[in-house]
């Protein structure tokens, strides 16, 4: 899959700065806190309880390359019951699982989900729950809506319709999150209509669930500033990726045209490499607290073809930095190209879970 859309420069964090002092000047002269806009009320009736919970989600693991293929085992990973005690001993507090439902649905009304592949996340659920993990049921690779949203505006909504009646009755550590990654022609404005829907949707059966969504561009921190959420629902997580330098953490990826020549491509740990990574996670925690709303690190991780102590200089780089500022993460991903545990000699990469979760 082609991500470079992930290197495009923005520039609209000097509108959102500029827009920020002039809010912040309205606000000091306009002291009467009924008058001022959502962003900045009072903290309102389960704020905390999102927050607390966007902790417990702490750190995570991405379930990657199983259930978002067409099948499981498709891209050679079927997930075991083992792996959930591993993750959990290993000391992570959650996972996220990708998953493609859209290869599972119906084309058309009422869009009816597979009996199997339903049981089959049911199975992953009581797993992650068995040992006290959260859980973050995502919905992955709906590739066709990002090429025609309008097309599959229905059939997402009617897909969230059928699991959110299927997994009414969970438990609030099992969170959903809308769609991964929003691209192409999901732009905002029809990205931001649809986020309203599925959230009234959802909420029809799940009146508290924790939602996470994250903004268009591959949920890239440069577009949070056009994420529009309803104000008053505080039982919202916002998530973003980060994989910069996509250099660095792309090099030699097969699914990214262009990215041999980027192999060698080192990430040292230099001051101009931290402050580009520091200037995205200041975008991040500016737009939230502004906004109330916590911060889940949904997909970071470097490719295994970029060296080994690069890659954990880089991974502890972005865990610690997210956690200093209270973001909830989950590392790309578990046991394929990314993955922090090797699944051909069944261990740990050492080296890269201490990055992740220093002893
Ligand atoms: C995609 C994966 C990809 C990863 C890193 C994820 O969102 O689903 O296919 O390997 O990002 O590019």
């Amino acid at each position: 899959m082609l991500k470079s859309c992930r290197l495009c420069p923005h520039y609209t964090y000097i509108v959102a700065v500029l827009s920020a002092a002039l809010f912040l000047i309205a606000g000091c002269i306009r002291p009467d806190s009924s008058t001022l806009p959502p962003a900045l009320a009072p903290v309102q009736a389960g704020t905390a309880d999102i927050f607390a919970l966007n902790q417990r989600l702490g750190r995570g693991v991405n379930l990657g390359n199983a259930l978002e293929a067409n099948y499981e085992g498709e891209w050679g990973l079927v997930l075991q019951e083992a792996y959930f005690q591993l993750i959990a001993e290993a000391g992570f507090t959650s996972i996220r699982v990708p998953i493609r439902w859209s290869a599972h649905a119906d084309a058309q009304p009422p869009y009816a989900i597979e009996e199997k592949f339903l049981q089959r996340i049911d199975w992953v659920i009581e797993q992650a729950l068995a040992n006290n993990l959260l859980v973050v049921i995502n919905m992955h690779h709906y590739d066709e809506i990002m090429q025609d949203p309008d097309a599959h505006r229905a059939r997402f909504l009617g897909i969230w319709q059928a699991l959110a009646a299927h997994f009414q009755a969970q438990p609030p550590e099992v969170l959903f999150e809308l769609l991964n990654e929003p691209n192409t022609n999901l732009l905002p404005y029809r990205w931001n209509a649809l986020v309203k829907e599925a959230i009234a949707t959802i909420r029809a059966t799940n009146p508290t669930r924790a939602l996470i969504i994250g903004p268009t561009g591959w949920n890239n921190v440069n577009d949070l500033v056009n994420l529009e959420l309803p104000a008053e629902d505080r039982n919202l997580i916002v998530t973003f990726h980060l994989y910069e330098p996509f250099r660095f953490t792309h090099q030699g990826a097969e699914w990214v045209a262009g990215s041999d020549p980027w192999l060698g491509t080192t990430w040292e740990g230099s001051t101009a490499e931290q402050r580009q990574l520091l200037t995205l996670f200041d975008k991040a925690t500016t737009w939230a607290e502004k906004r109330q709303r916590p911060l889940f690190l949904g997909e970071f991780g470097a490719y295994s073809k970029a060296d080994l102590p690069s890659r954990v200089r880089w991974t502890a780089f972005v865990a610690r930095t997210a956690e200093e500022r209270g973001i909830s993460w989950a590392y790309w991903e578990f046991g394929a190209g990314f993955g922090v545990y090797d699944r051909s000699r069944q261990a740990w990469n050492e080296e890269l879970l201490r990055a992740l979760i220093p002893e």
